[in-house]
């Protein structure tokens, strides 16, 4: 294999792994040699991910977890050490969105749970990974952050809020941790037709054709991201290789305009 993507005994854990990104992500790594721990709200999916990845020959467990509990993140990582004995790698990937709303009319309730999921679950993984990663003296975390993280659109501030605090999270985390070997990113993307966008109210009332028109209009490639393209951004950004980026929001948006 080639050893810029070569994830050989690499430890990596991802949240929301059951679907969209962090499902492609670890399938993506697992046939590249990682050996994985996927933490989910949605255990029955991530149970049978695991299974199907073991089937294949690799090594992967799999552990309900909502990101919102700190006890949850916390034995996450635990687990990573007492199965593997290290952890290496770290996708802090689960997500929530909500619906386009006027910025008036986003209920408290609604801003409130982005901010226990998207910003809180980000956090709460990064403390427990960044105690495991230096007592090993190394580590990687990849945050999913979003275009929403460094630009705006209209009707989705209280995702844009959140993931800007991921991007707060993520290069507060890189300036204190480079100069004990730990690395931390995020990844930007652009709207991508995982289920959050493919199922999202706007796809469901218009049709995701529809949908995707008035979605990729400010973007130079005329079209959202499909999941595996983006997801592939990824594996290349994780590669452990790639041994001198840090501090960095990378945008995978095929060229989307944004303030
Ligand atoms: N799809 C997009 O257009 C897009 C664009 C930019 C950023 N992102 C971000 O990428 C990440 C992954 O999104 P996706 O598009 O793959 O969505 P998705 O809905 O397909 O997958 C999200 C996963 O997170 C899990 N999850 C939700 N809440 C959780 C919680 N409290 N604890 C643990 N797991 C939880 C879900 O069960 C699901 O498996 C999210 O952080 C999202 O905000 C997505």
């Amino acid at each position: 294999m080639d050893s810029l993507l070569d994830f050989t005994n690499q430890t990596v854990l991802i949240t929301g792994a059951a679907s969209g990104f962090g499902k492609l992500i670890a399938e993506g790594l697992a046939q590249r040699g990682a050996k994985l721990v996927l933490g989910d709200v949605n255990e029955a999916a991530i149970e049978s991910l695991a299974a199907k990845l073991r089937s294949e020959g690799r090594e992967a467990v799999a552990q309900m977890c909502n990101v919102a509990l700190e006890e949850d993140c916390q034995r996450l990582v635990a687990t990573a050490v007492d199965t593997f004995g290290r952890l290496d790698i770290a996708v802090n990937n689960a997500g929530i969105s909500h619906d386009f709303t006027p910025f008036e009319e986003i209920e408290q309730s609604v801003w409130t749970r982005q901010w226990e999921v998207n910003v809180n679950g980000v956090q709460y993984g990064m403390k427990h990974q960044i105690a495991q990663m230096k007592r090993q003296g190394s580590g990687n975390i990849l945050n999913l952050s979003s275009m929403a993280g460094i630009g705006a659109a209209p009707g989705i501030a209280a995702y844009g809020a959140a993931k800007h605090a991921v991007v707060g999270l993520t290069k507060s985390a890189a300036a204190e941790l480079g100069a004990v070997n730990i690395r931390v990113n995020a990844a930007c993307p652009f709207f991508t037709l995982t289920p959050m966008v493919a199922e999202s109210s706007i796809a469901v009332q218009k049709g995701v054709a529809a949908a995707e028109s008035v979605l990729s209009r400010g973007c130079v490639m005329k079209r959202l991201g499909q999941p595996d393209e983006v997801a592939n951004a990824m594996i290349l950004l994780l590669s452990p290789a790639n041994t001198y980026m840090t501090g960095q929001c990378i945008a995978i948006n095929g060229g989307a305009l944004s303030l």
